[in-house]
C-alpha cells in the first residue's frame, strides 16, 4: 500500500475515533443532564415539595435549619433549590476535613467576606462601613483587598470563636443597614464536633443566632450521629437552635414518572413499568445510586445498541457495581473484620435475629460484640434501623458489592 494511502487510512481513523468519541461524550452529556452525578436542579430536581416550602418558610421567617440525611441522599440539592426559590443571597461554607481552629475560621471569614461582597456596589464604601463598624466596636481588625476581593482580618487568633461573632455580627450589621435577609449554609458541620476549639465556636454561634435578625443559618452535615448530638443534647450550645428537617428517599412513583418520560425522549417508546422499577428494585430509590445508576443504564444501552429490559437492566448493574468496586472496597477497608461480616449479614439479607445464636454462629462473635459492630456501622452511617426495627444497608452498592464479592468471608 503506498505511504500516503496508509496515512489517509489512519487518518481517517482517527477521525471516525474522535467522532465516535464526541458522539458518546455528547451523548454522556445529555444522560448527565438527566441524571446529573452533582447537585439536581431543574427538572432533574424530583420531589421534596415538603421540605422545599418548609426550607423557605425557615429563611423567609429567619427560622435556622438543621437538615439532617445520610450522605448523598440530596441535602445540597434541596438547600440550594429552596435558596434559588427564596430568591435570597447566599454563601456556602463547606467544612469539609476542616481539621482545626484555623481552618475552621478562615472558611468561615472566606464566606462571610463573599457574601458582604454580594451587597456591595461599590466595594470601598462597604470597607469604610466596616472599618467603623470594627473601631465602634473596639474590635481590632484589618479590613482590605486582596486583589478584587474585601478581606476581614482578625488581629490575632487565639480566640477563634470570639473572631467568628466578631465577623457574624460585622456581617449583619451590614445586612441591617440593607434591611436584608441572607443566608449561610454551613455544611459537614460536625467537623466542629471534632476540634478543641468546637464547643467554644458552638456557644459563639449560638450567642449570634438566637438574636440575629437578617441572617439565617442551615447547617447539614453527613454524620447524623455527631450532628445529632451538636444539635440535640441538652448540655449543647445548639440545643434547640434550629427546626431539624430530616430527608427521606423519593418514592418509588415520583421516579418512575420521571423515568417514563426520560425513556420516553430517549427511545421514543416507554418501556414495560415493570422494567422500570426493576432499576429502582436494584438502586432502592437511593438518591445517589439511581442517577449513578440510570447514566451508567442509558450510556450501556446506547452502546450496546440495547433496549431496555430486565436482563438489560440487571447486565448494567453487576457493571455498575464492578465499575465501582475499587472506590467500595476503599470505603469497606476501615472496617475490623467483625464489623465487616455484620455487615455482609445483612448484605445477604439475613432475617433472624442479628444477635441470636445462629447469628453469632455465622459471624463468630460474641452477642455484645455483634452490638457494637452495629452501633459502629450505623455511627458511621453504612447502616439504619428502618421503622420496623430491622437495620438494611443504606448504600445499594456497597449491599451488592458484599453479595457479589465478599460472601465468602463469612
Ligand atoms: N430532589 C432530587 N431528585 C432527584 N435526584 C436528586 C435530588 N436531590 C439530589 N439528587 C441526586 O442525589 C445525588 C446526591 O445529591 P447531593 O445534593 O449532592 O446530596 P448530599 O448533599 O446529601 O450529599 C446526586 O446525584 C443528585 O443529582
Ligand atoms: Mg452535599
Amino acid at each position: 500500500m503506498p505511504e500516503g494511502a496508509l496515512l489517509d487510512g489512519l487518518l481517517l481513523d482517527g477521525l471516525l475515533v474522535q467522532c465516535l468519541q464526541d458522539a458518546s461524550m455528547e451523548r454522556a452529556m445529555s444522560f448527565e443532564q438527566y441524571f446529573p452525578q452533582g447537585i439536581a436542579t431543574g427538572s432533574s430536581f424530583l420531589g421534596r415539595e415538603k421540605e422545599t416550602q418548609k426550607l423557605i418558610d425557615n429563611i423567609n421567617s429567619g427560622r435556622h435549619t438543621l437538615l439532617i440525611a445520610p450522605r448523598r441522599y440530596g441535602k445540597t440539592s434541596l438547600i440550594k433549590h429552596a435558596i434559588g426559590l427564596a430568591n435570597i443571597s447566599f454563601a456556602e461554607i463547606d467544612l469539609f476535613l476542616a481539621i482545626d481552629g484555623k481552618a475552621i475560621e478562615n472558611r468561615v471569614l472566606s464566606g462571610i467576606e463573599s457574601l458582604i461582597q454580594v451587597f456591595s456596589d461599590k466595594p470601598e464604601q462597604w470597607m469604610m462601613t466596616l472599618v467603623d463598624y470594627f473601631r465602634k466596636a473596639r474590635k481590632k481588625w484589618t479590613v482590605g483587598f486582596k486583589g478584587v476581593t474585601l478581606e476581614i482580618k482578625p488581629e490575632a487568633h487565639d480566640d477563634i470563636a470570639a473572631n467568628l461573632l466578631d465577623a457574624f455580627n460585622a456581617l449583619e450589621h451590614i445586612l441591617s443597614i440593607k434591611e436584608q435577609r441572607a443566608v449561610i449554609f454551613i455544611d459537614e458541620f460536625q467537623e466542629i464536633g471534632k476540634i478543641s476549639a468546637g464547643s467554644a465556636i458552638e456557644g459563639a454561634i449560638r450567642h449570634f443566632a438566637q438574636t440575629s435578625k437578617y441572617l439565617v443559618f442551615i447547617f447539614s452535615g453527613s454524620n447524623r450521629r455527631i450532628l445529632e448530638d451538636i444539635f440535640g443534647s441538652r448540655t449543647r450550645p445548639l440545643y434547640s437552635l434550629c427546626q431539624w428537617i430530616t430527608l427521606q428517599r423519593l418514592s418509588s412513583e415520583i421516579y418512575l414518572t420521571y423515568l417514563r418520560a426520560i425513556a420516553k425522549q430517549t427511545w421514543a417508546k416507554v418501556p414495560d413499568d415493570n422494567v422500570l422499577l426493576r432499576i429502582l428494585e436494584l438502586t432502592e430509590c437511593h438518591p445517589e445510586a439511581t442517577y449513578g445508576f440510570c447514566g451508567y443504564l442509558w450510556q450501556y444501552c446506547a452502546f450496546e445498541k440495547k433496549l431496555l429490559s430486565v436482563d438489560t437492566i440487571q447486565c448494567a448493574w453487576d457493571g455498575y457495581v464492578a465499575e465501582l468496586v475499587k472506590r467500595t472496597k476503599l470505603a469497606l477497608s476501615e472496617l475490623s473484620p467483625g464489623q465487616l461480616k455484620v455487615l455482609i449479614l445483612l448484605a445477604t439479607g439475613y432475617k433472624n435475629a442479628l444477635t441470636g445464636k445462629d447469628a453469632q454462629t455465622k459471624v463468630g462473635l460474641t452477642s455484645p460484640t455483634i452490638v457494637h459492630a452495629l452501633s459502629v456501622l450505623s455511627a458511621q452511617d453504612l447502616i439504619e434501623r428502618m421503622p420496623e426495627k430491622d437495620y438494611r444497608v443504606i448504600d445499594p452498592v456497597i449491599k451488592a458489592t458484599l453479595v457479589n464479592y465478599y460472601t465468602d468471608y463469612l
